[in-house]
């Protein structure tokens, strides 16, 4: 079965990706999987300067999900240029660099850094929950949305994926705002802004008091936003949401997404991405489909 599909410039040999924050530099899994089997590796937020995050705790669990506040923990843009890529560059799959950023300033010293690599693809993340400056505020509003990027489009001739937030009325206006600044697809979504308290204590479990709600609870408006999206732009879309195995996998494609990202199912079942592309490739011959582009959109209404 040919599973492959295309996003921007970049060919993916299956939709089946992992999410950023979740699945380490794919180092950390490759115990558990064959690394080049994957479609993509989305690495860790990678911000211009090192940033320590947020103080523990900084997770909960919760019904069929997790909160993280996690805060964008990474050691920069040149340590991972020069430590991490070196160590990435030889496997088989598509290479994404998730980007974030306080400032525009910020989004494209980290993408002209970057752009002497062989990076396959950037993930401009400007949906962040869980950082006082910047982050999800930039996903939040048109305006701010296009302008990250543009100024990123100056400096970045590749593929060039927008990260979108889910904590906002229009995700649609926001999707087909960053398509007109010149983005090359959209990934939806990232966390869900959310809070759990302590009871006993009656303090907030979280040091940062709210953080991202992610996992399965979180799949069905998932699902709906990434169909709205898929109504309103001609661009890709990346399905992002409590994807647990290729059920899921095959859901968020037939609302319209062409490729999807596993997140928080990854900390329950490492080899959750590869379980679900087998599931994919037998799901596609069962019902007759061509191939995996065939399946993009394919619900049917009536
Ligand atoms: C612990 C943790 C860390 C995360 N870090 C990032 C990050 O650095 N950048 C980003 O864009 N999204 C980050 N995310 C969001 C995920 O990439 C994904 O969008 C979200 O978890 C929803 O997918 P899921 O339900 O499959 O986990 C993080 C999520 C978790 C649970």
């Amino acid at each position: 079965m040919d599973l492959s599909v295309q996003i921007g410039k970049l060919r993916l040999k299956n939709p089946v990706m992992t999410a950023s924050g979740t699945f380490g530099y794919g180092e950390e899994y490759a115990d558990f999987i064959d690394l080049n089997r994957l479609g993509g590796i989305v690495v860790k937020g990678t911000t211009l300067l090192p940033r320590q995050g947020n103080p523990y705790p900084r997770m909960a669990e919760t019904p069929s999900g997790m909160i993280n506040a996690v805060g964008l923990q990474n050691k920069g843009v040149e340590h991972f240029v020069n430590e991490i890529y070196p160590r990435l560059r030889n496997l088989d799959t598509a290479v994404v660099v998730n980007v974030s950023g306080s400032t525009v300033e910020d989004y494209v010293g980290v993408c002209e850094r970057l752009a002497g690599l062989k990076v396959d693809a950037v993930e401009i993340n400007i949906s962040c929950p869980n950082v006082k400056q910047g982050g999800m505020s930039f996903g939040t509003n048109c305006a701010s949305a296009e302008s990250v990027v543009r100024a990123v489009r100056q400096v970045w001739p590749g593929t060039m994926i927008v990260k979108l937030t889910p904590n906002v009325t229009n995700v649609a206006e926001i999707a087909l705002a960053v398509e007109a600044a010149g983005a090359d697809a959209v990934s939806l979504t990232n966390t869900f802004l959310a809070m759990a308290i302590d009871v006993e204590r009656r303090r907030p479990v979280l040091s940062s008091v709210t953080g991202g709600l992610s996992g399965p609870c979180i799949r069905p408006i998932a699902v709906r936003m990434v169909w709205q999206v898929a109504c309103a732009v001609s661009i890709p879309i990346i399905g992002i949401g409590g994807i647990m195995n290729g059920r899921d996998v095959v859901e968020f494609m037939l609302a319209g997404a062409t490729a999807v990202q596993i997140g928080t199912a990854n900390f329950i079942d490492p080899q959750a991405t590869v379980k679900a592309i087998d599931f994919l490739d037998d799901y596609l011959t069962r019902h007759k489909f061509a191939n995996a582009r065939a399946l993009i959109g394919a619900m049917e209404l009536e």
